[in-house]
């Protein structure tokens, strides 16, 4: 497994260059003839993401996507904190893609009610029906992330229950970044991939950057944890690679 770190000017760099990625890797999915699985992420990095790919939509076959996320806010299906909601806004309401290829966890308003151990159960067995033999999950050809200023990703926070939990997606409650109620994937799942893609801009960033890059725990630094079969690519803008090495 290779670390690939690239530091681009801003953060609208950083968009287009994850875009222009997400581009080749689906299309060298399709190209080895199978379906792409790719797994999209929150926040506000996660979403220009997103909303770069759109500028690119038609040069992709999306009847041979499925998206995931890696994790999703526990609030009721039409609510805009949802990162689906805002995934449908940037992205994927521009592209035909049939509708059970695009992997939602269920909502707090779902079929589950207001149970998010139960969505979370639920979104394990959807990942397990598209999973070879014994994988928790599909081998997800990309698995996007952002990260916080105290280095979370997806939504494992530091020396939180998730980052200890052995179920491949959990719930998750009393999250320091709002909403407080979450399902995620965790360690195996997060790193069921041929590439993951740790994305992050801005200079509140840096330390928690610095620390994921120089060995630190998952436990305390869950950006850390996650780990591409292949590789895994850091994308990273000036200010937010500002205290690595130069
Ligand atoms: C979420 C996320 C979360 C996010 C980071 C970075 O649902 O909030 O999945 O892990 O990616 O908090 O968010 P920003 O890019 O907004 O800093």
């Amino acid at each position: 497994m290779t670390v690939d770190l690239e530091v681009l000017p801003d953060a609208g760099s950083v968009a287009r260059r994850a875009a222009m990625l997400f581009v080749e890797t689906v299309r060298a999915a399709h190209a080895d003839g199978r379906d792409a699985h790719v797994v999209v992420t929150g926040g506000g990095t996660g979403i220009s993401v997103l909303a770069e790919i759109a500028q690119h939509a038609d040069e992709l076959d999306w009847a041979r996507v499925h998206v995931w996320w890696g994790d999703e806010r526990f609030v009721p299906h039409d609510s805009n904190d949802r990162n689906d909601v805002q995934a449908d806004e940037a992205l994927l309401a521009q592209v035909v893609i049939p509708t059970e290829q695009v992997h939602r966890v269920p909502a707090s308003d779902g079929p589950y009610g207001d149970d998010p151990d139960a969505a979370a159960a639920a979104y394990a067995e959807e990942l397990a029906r598209h999973a070879p033999a014994g994988a928790p999950g599909p081998l997800f050809d990309v698995l996007m992330l952002g990260m916080g200023e105290e280095g979370h990703t997806a939504s494992i926070f530091p020396h939180s229950p998730a980052a200890a939990d052995a179920r491949p997606v959990c719930a998750v409650r009393d999250c320091p970044k709002p909403p407080p109620t979450r399902v995620t994937m965790t360690w195996e799942l997060l790193s069921h991939a041929t590439e993951v893609w740790m994305m992050t801009t801005g200079a509140g960033k840096a330390a928690a950057v610095e620390a994921a890059l120089s060995g630190a725990d998952r436990m305390a630094v869950p950006a850390a944890g996650p780990q591409g079969r292949e590789r895994t690519r850091w994308l990273l803008d000036q200010s937010a690679a500002g205290r690595l090495p130069s």
